[in-house]
């Protein structure tokens, strides 16, 4: 039985004063509830969002990590500066890293391997361009994606690995994936990786979907055999917005 995993990417939004007054009220607005709930706040915002959620079950990820133990990498952050500020999660390939930054899917890779090493968590996320879509390219974009950005991964590490199935055209557009699209292609990754590791691998893999996810759709979303969770950008900005994402079935 899969755990359900919400989610929110608060991406470069909220200063730290405004990261930590979101984060006081979720963790009073989740207290006592146990489903899995992760915020993603920006670097500069993390110190103050760990210590609004101290005592609450949420998770802290950061939206980014460096794939190198420290140096001379200047504006990257590492996995034990992050460590050290209490985070074990980590975001990694989200579209906009991919695409406004050129992330390739080395690079991501690296950092997944990395991350893993330094004991994080890690959400992959994985997702076609509109192009990519309708050209037929789909499960190729995602099968580089899934099999570079694993690569090297083994089988006993996939329990730290969740999966994002986020399609490009679906993030911030208002757009989503129907639920029906969204669970074939969650069925085609599980299948990737059952492929690359096992059926029991592949079936315990928790695997988000992100897109312009809100209260409306996240109910007939998560009905879905192979959907496991929400990846939540815009509509983890409020606790008006992101508690009923999270309390979907209540
Ligand atoms: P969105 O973003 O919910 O605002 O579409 C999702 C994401 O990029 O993770």
């Amino acid at each position: 039985m899969r755990k359900p995993y919400i989610a929110g990417n608060w991406k470069m939004n909220l200063t730290p004063s405004e990261a930590a007054k979101l984060a006081t009220e979720l963790a009073a607005a989740l207290k006592g509830n146990d489903r899995k709930v992760m915020v993603a706040p920006s670097f500069v915002s993390i110190p103050a969002v760990v210590n609004a959620v101290k005592g609450s079950n949420i998770i802290v990820a950061a939206q980014n990590v460096n794939d190198h133990k420290s140096g001379a990498f200047t504006g990257e952050v590492s996995t034990s500066q992050l460590a050290d500020l209490g985070v074990k999660d980590v975001i990694l390939g989200h579209s906009e890293r991919r695409h406004i930054y050129g992330e390739s899917n080395e690079l991501i890779n690296s950092k997944v391997l990395f991350a893993l090493e330094n004991g994080f968590d890690v959400v992959l996320c994985v997702g076609e361009t509109l192009d990519e879509r309708e050209s037929g390219n789909l499960e190729k974009v995602l099968g580089d994606q899934v099999t570079i950005g694993l690569k090297g991964v083994a089988k006993e590490q996939m329990s730290h690995i969740t999966i994002a199935y986020e399609p490009v055209w679906a993030i911030g557009t208002g757009k989503t994936a129907t639920p029906e699209d969204a669970d074939s292609t969650h069925k085609v990754i599980r299948k990737m990786i059952a492929g690359l590791y096992d059926e029991s691998v592949a079936e315990d893999l928790i695997i988000q979907y992100g897109g312009s996810v809100n209260a409306s759709n996240v109910k007939a979303l998560m009905a879905k055999e192979n959907i496991d969770g929400a990846l939540v950008g815009g509509a983890s900005l409020s606790v008006e917005k992101f508690l009923p994402i999270v309390n979907f079935d209540k």
